[in-house]
């Protein structure tokens, strides 16, 4: 069978900033919070491998966008760096920062591949966190500046932008699991970020709107489909809140303006609600989308509870219900991570049905793989797993767009092997490799497989 896409179809895969570009404390640039973190805590780091060592798309930007072009990439996902736009959070903007964006944006253009260009990738400016971070009114109206300079610069050429991706990671990571700075663990500071970055994310969305470009505002969410172990109304129960939870608190503000009822009054019966500003339901019904971003990796599968909650315990989301290891499930056996390809296609059923089928595209999809540097005796790494992963999520994909859904493009994470938070270069997920120390860059099979793909905008 032939899976042909539609015409036009995004081809790309997606990056970020702080994961690619290095050059972390120079030109101009300040620290971020990651910065911070690995210089107090190397030993969080993999192999004590911190945000500096990168395949420095910094210095390496034009060979980068050339080897891009030679994948038939007609897209690409990558994000601007506050801390380097504006070093002290804001006011003056870095002439420097300028310059390169301006040059990685002239030249993907010129090379026939449209910048989709994201405005935070978890990387909260130090001097920002100093201040509260998201947890402060004034980083909202903060970020909210810095958007709008980078709209101001960029937007003659930039018509794609996304104002945060993956807003619940930092939630999770810095307020709740401890896997993020600033390792704080509390729901109700969670939840204020988490309303907070939806406060920053609407007031980018109606500032770009007032101004006409002819572009497109989004947002990118991790789309987590909740399943639950079995239909028993309790295991239904506890997948409803996780999805409510983790999804549906960032994705009903973005496509319906609001959020959802159920949602209000848990955390209001809970005493967890964070507190609103007079005017914030208007505001929040200006911040719907003209374009979603999904990432999706894996499904969550939940049950509910076996025990009952000590209602002494810190508030957290496990008070309503547990994770589930499904038997039987298949495994990534390089990450840890579940395979459900048919998630992809659940997601995109889930917003036609239940959310006016929305403009959308999967702008990031991937597979991570641990000791992935080995390469044949032709020096290229043979990467099957990669291709079938791909190829496999691509065929959901398009069986949901053959019955309607409103999926312009593909993504993959990520284009070169790069730095990735505490992992470091634990799990690779790259269509080329990068050598870290000779920074040779080598595709790998799945490169040569999606080139081929986005040539023939599909396969067989
Ligand atoms: C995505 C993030 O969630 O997962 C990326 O947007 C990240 O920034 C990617 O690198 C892979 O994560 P990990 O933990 O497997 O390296």
């Amino acid at each position: 069978m032939k899976y042909q896409f539609p015409d036009n179809f995004w081809w790309g895969s997606a990056s970020s900033a702080p994961q690619t570009e290095g050059e972390t404390l120079s030109f101009g640039k300040s620290a971020t919070i990651w910065d911070q973190w690995f210089k107090e805590q190397p030993t969080r780091f993999h192999n004590g491998v911190g945000p500096a060592d990168t395949s420095t798309f910094y210095k390496n930007w034009k060979q980068d966008i050339a080897l891009l072009k030679e994948l038939n990439h007609n897209t690409f996902r990558t994000s601007i760096s506050w801390a380097r736009l504006i070093p002290e959070g804001r006011g003056a903007v870095n002439q420097e920062a300028v310059t390169f964006y301006n040059q990685v944006i002239d030249e993907l253009v010129a090379q026939g591949i449209k910048p989709f260009i994201n405005l935070f990738h978890f990387d909260m400016p130090m001097v920002m966190q100093q201040q509260g971070g998201w947890e402060n009114r004034d980083v909202v109206t903060a970020y909210a500046e810095f958007a709008n300079v980078c709209f101001e610069l960029f937007g003659d050429r930039v018509k794609h932008w996304f104002t945060f991706n993956e807003p619940v990671v930092p939630v999770e990571g810095g307020y709740l699991y401890d896997f993020h700075y600033p390792n704080v663990v509390d729901f109700k500071r969670a939840a204020t970020v988490a309303y907070h970055t939806m406060i920053a994310h609407s007031l980018a969305v109606k500032a770009y709107h007032e101004r006409n470009d002819g572009g497109e505002i989004g947002i990118i969410l991790n789309l987590t489909p909740s399943y639950p172990r079995s239909q028993n109304p309790a295991d239904v129960k506890a997948a409803n809140i996780a999805d409510l939870m983790f999804n549906r608190s960032f994705l009903d503000p973005a496509l319906r303006g609001e959020y959802p009822q159920e949602l209000v009054a848990l955390l209001k019966e809970h005493g967890q609600l964070p507190a609103c500003q007079d005017g914030d339901k208007e505001l929040l019904a200006a911040g719907v989308v003209d374009l979603l971003g999904i990432n999706y990796y894996q499904p969550r599968r939940i049950k509910c509870r076996d025990s009952q909650v000590n209602p002494d315990s810190p508030f957290m989301p496990e008070w309503f219900f547990e994770s589930y290891e499904m038997p039987g499930r298949k495994m990534n056996p390089y990450r840890g991570w579940e395979i459900y390809e048919q998630g992809i296609y659940d997601i995109l059923t889930n917003l036609r049905e239940n959310y006016g089928n929305p403009n959308c595209y999967i702008s990031e999809n991937g597979m991570g793989v641990e000791n992935e540097q080995r390469f044949d005796e032709n020096g290229q790494i043979q990467d099957d797993y990669r291709i079938d992963f791909v190829r496999d999520h691509l065929k959901w994909l398009h069986k949901g767009i053959s019955e309607g859904s409103n999926c312009l493009g593909y993504h993959m994470w990520t284009f070169i092997d790069n730095w990735s938070w505490c992992n470091a270069y634990k799990n690779r997920y790259g269509f080329v490799s990068l050598n870290l120390e000779t920074q040779q860059r080598t595709i790998k099979k799945s490169g040569e497989w999606y080139k081929a793909t986005a040539a023939e905008n599909g396969f067989n």
